[in-house]
């Protein structure tokens, strides 16, 4: 309903000034348009967020309860729901892998949505674990691009972010899916070992030649993944830790492990929190879990808070332990911002701000610019440094 505050505050005016106006009727009136005034506003903002679920049709019938989990989510925020199939879109066709094809239809379904929309796109696999909250937190963040680091695997997330409607965001998405005619004959993990690369071209940070020239390199098959985590490992330490970028055309953040709305729930006993933490898992891939699990009734939206509700103190005490138990993932200690002990438990490991050390050197050319490992077994053991690398 189109609401325009100026007239609503004339109107106001006019009646205030009639004598035969009760103050009732006044305060009734004015209840009544303040209503109207609230809901317009929420749905000004509620409408401009979709919920993106990107599958085949044989993916959407298999992960059936998983998405009806997140069509819950939508409906009770007041979230758009968008289910694709990545067949949409002519220009697309050409990716012949679907998790390329994947990222060039995100790109032009933005298109067709309005500049104010923001995008929450998932994998098949993710079921609500904590509904009632929302995503105020990273819509609010605002980057045209949030991304994510995986729980207890050194890659960024390639099949869950969140991306506004922006020229930037669009071509981050179509330069990821481009991605696909640079794939190397070995095993490179589609769209998750070309995100790698994407990212770095993105902030355009030293070390991008090196990176590359490992990637095209691979030739090893699935059964050996050492060239393909080294290549990772070259990539990470060139991006460095979790940060808030800003960029000349536009802003990307990368969260640190369990920051963002989404993550591997096994990690986190499949548990969730109606105050804090992630909100939806990663990696549901039976559709048994939801319904026996997760949910007390999917059809009425009811998620069994016996099975999947802890308290706060409860899940900050599981992920303090989880990021104790391994420090090749989370920065062990209080000396840090990103430390474990010192933001885990309250889930508050924020990004670094854009300038904030320890921070990667962005060079102006940047896709010739190369770096040396100078230890590769130590790098191997962290994720979120760069200091191992000496330029050349
Ligand atoms: C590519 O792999 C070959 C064989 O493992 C190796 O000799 C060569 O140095 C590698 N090149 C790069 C750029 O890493
Ligand atoms: C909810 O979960 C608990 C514990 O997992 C289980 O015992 C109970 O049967 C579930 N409730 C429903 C209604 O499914």
């Amino acid at each position: 309903m189109p609401f325009a505050p100026s007239s609503f505050l004339f109107q106001m005016c006019l009646l205030a000034r009639r004598p035969r106006v009760s103050a009732m009727k006044f305060l009734a009136l004015l209840i009544l348009h303040l209503g109207v005034l609230i809901s317009a506003s929420k749905l000004r903002t509620q409408s401009n967020v979709g919920i993106v679920v990107v599958g085949d049709p044989s993916f959407q019938r298999r992960f059936d309860a998983q998405i009806r989990s997140l069509r819950c989510y939508a409906n009770r925020h007041g979230y758009e729901m968008h289910l694709l199939t990545a067949s949409e879109y002519a220009e697309c066709k050409r990716f012949k892998d679907f998790f390329f094809r994947k990222h060039c239809t995100v790109s032009k379904f933005l298109e067709t949505q309005a500049p104010s929309f923001t995008a929450a796109v998932f994998d098949g696999d993710v079921v609500v674990a904590a509904p009632m909250r929302g995503l105020d937190k990273w819509i609010n963040h605002g980057a045209d691009i949030q991304l994510y680091n995986r729980c207890l695997f050194h890659e960024i997330m390639a099949g869950n972010y969140m991306v506004r409607n922006t020229p930037f965001a669009r071509d981050f998405l179509m330069r990821w899916a481009k991605y696909y005619d640079q794939r190397p004959s070995g095993f490179s993990s589609a769209d998750n070992g070309a995100i790698q690369l994407v990212v770095m071209e993105t902030i355009q940070v030293e070390g991008y030649n090196t990176c590359y020239s490992m990637y095209r390199n691979l030739t090893d098959k699935v059964t050996n993944l050492n060239s393909y985590w080294d290549y990772v490992h070259c990539t990470k330490e060139a991006i460095g830790p979790a940060r808030a970028w800003t960029l000349p055309k536009g802003r990307l953040t990368m969260w640190p492990r369990l920051e963002f709305y989404v993550a591997d729930g096994v990690f986190l006993n499949r548990w969730a929190s109606s105050e804090i933490g992630p909100i939806m898992h990663h990696g549901v891939k039976d559709p048994q879990d939801v319904v026996s699990f997760y949910y007390k009734d999917l059809d009425q939206c009811e998620i069994n808070e016996t099975s999947v509700l802890r308290s706060a103190k409860e899940l900050g005490e599981t992920a303090l332990h989880l990021a104790q138990s391994y420090p090749e993932y989370f920065p062990a200690g209080r000396g840090c911002k990103q430390c474990a002990e010192t933001c885990m438990e309250s889930f508050s490991c924020e990004p670094l701000q854009d300038s904030e050390e320890p921070r990667p050197r962005q060079v102006v050319d940047f896709r010739a610019s190369s770096f040396t490992i100078v230890d590769s077994a130590e790098s191997r053991r962290h994720s979120w440094g760069w200091s191992r690398w000496s330029t050349v």
